[in-house]
């Protein structure tokens, strides 16, 4: 049965992480949710976790660097839903391992930019016209990082810092276009968060870092768009 009356979101990177508490999230407050994922069997794990809790999630295969997958899982989504409300590309690797920019593996870089920039690019494109069906406003949230803030940029992480450098200017670039069609575009730097990215140091758990992605596409003014926030408050570039 197509979900018609319930606000719908789609999560991409959902199976774990940061990704799947957004999902959990997001369904807690009454969204029918699509857990992304690339690997099936994780993915549909995640989903099925959720659905025992008594939650409406859908598992939808999607590999935010196939362009053939993400039209796909788009078509898939289309016999699934009639409109999207939400969309989260939070789906981002690390592969940085200490090297700095003078001895930068660009293959890596490569990677990374298909992952981190291109792939929110493509998935945003492919499923802007069920965002367009969105009966109050629809709302795009891409998860970036304080390492792609240029104002405290030095060494870290090369590639991945550019990575999400480049994916705020696509949220500036989302937001302009989509200026006058009511789709708020903001990007997110979510803090350090403990997971497989961030490591079980990390300050923060997945709940908090989920925090400014959930209010974002729930109780923020749909007027807030093309902005960089962090625990709730807009931040330098
Ligand atoms: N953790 C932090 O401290 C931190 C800080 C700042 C920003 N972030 C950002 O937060 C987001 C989530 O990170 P996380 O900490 O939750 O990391 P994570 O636990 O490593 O989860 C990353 C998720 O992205 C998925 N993914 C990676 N490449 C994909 C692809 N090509 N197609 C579809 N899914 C793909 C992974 O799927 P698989 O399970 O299949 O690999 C996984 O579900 C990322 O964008 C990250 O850059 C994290």
């Amino acid at each position: 049965m197509k979900t018609e009356h319930q606000r719908t979101a789609l999560i991409t990177g959902a199976n774990k992480g940061i990704g799947k508490e957004i999902a959990r999230q997001l369904a807690q407050q009454g969204f029918a949710v699509f857990i992304g994922a690339r690997d099936a069997a994780k993915g549909r794990e995640a989903s099925e976790e959720l659905c025992q809790q008594g939650y409406e999630a859908t598992f939808i295969e999607l590999d935010v660097t196939d362009p053939v997958s993400i039209r796909v899982a788009c078509g898939t989504f289309s016999q699934k839903a009639d409109h999207l409300d939400v969309l989260v590309n939070n789906a981002g690797i690390l592969e940085d391992h200490g090297e700095d920019i003078l001895k930068l593996n660009t293959e890596m870089l490569d990677r990374t930019l298909k992952s981190n920039v291109i792939g929110p690019i493509l998935v945003t494109q492919d499923f802007l016209q069920h965002l367009q069906k969105s009966p109050n406003g629809a709302r795009i949230i891409n998860v970036s990082s304080g390492a792609g803030s240029l104002k405290d940029m030095s060494t870290y992480a090369p590639a991945y810092s550019i990575s999400k450098t480049a994916l705020n200017a696509v949220t500036k670039q989302f937001a302009g276009a989509l200026k006058n069609q009511n789709i708020a575009v903001n990007c997110v730097d979510p803090g350090w968060v403990r997971t497989d990215m961030g490591g079980q140091h990390a300050s923060r758990s997945v709940d908090k870092g989920a925090e400014t992605i959930v209010w974002l596409a729930t109780a923020a003014p749909q007027s807030e768009t093309g902005k960089f926030w962090h625990d709730k408050q807009e931040v330098d570039w």
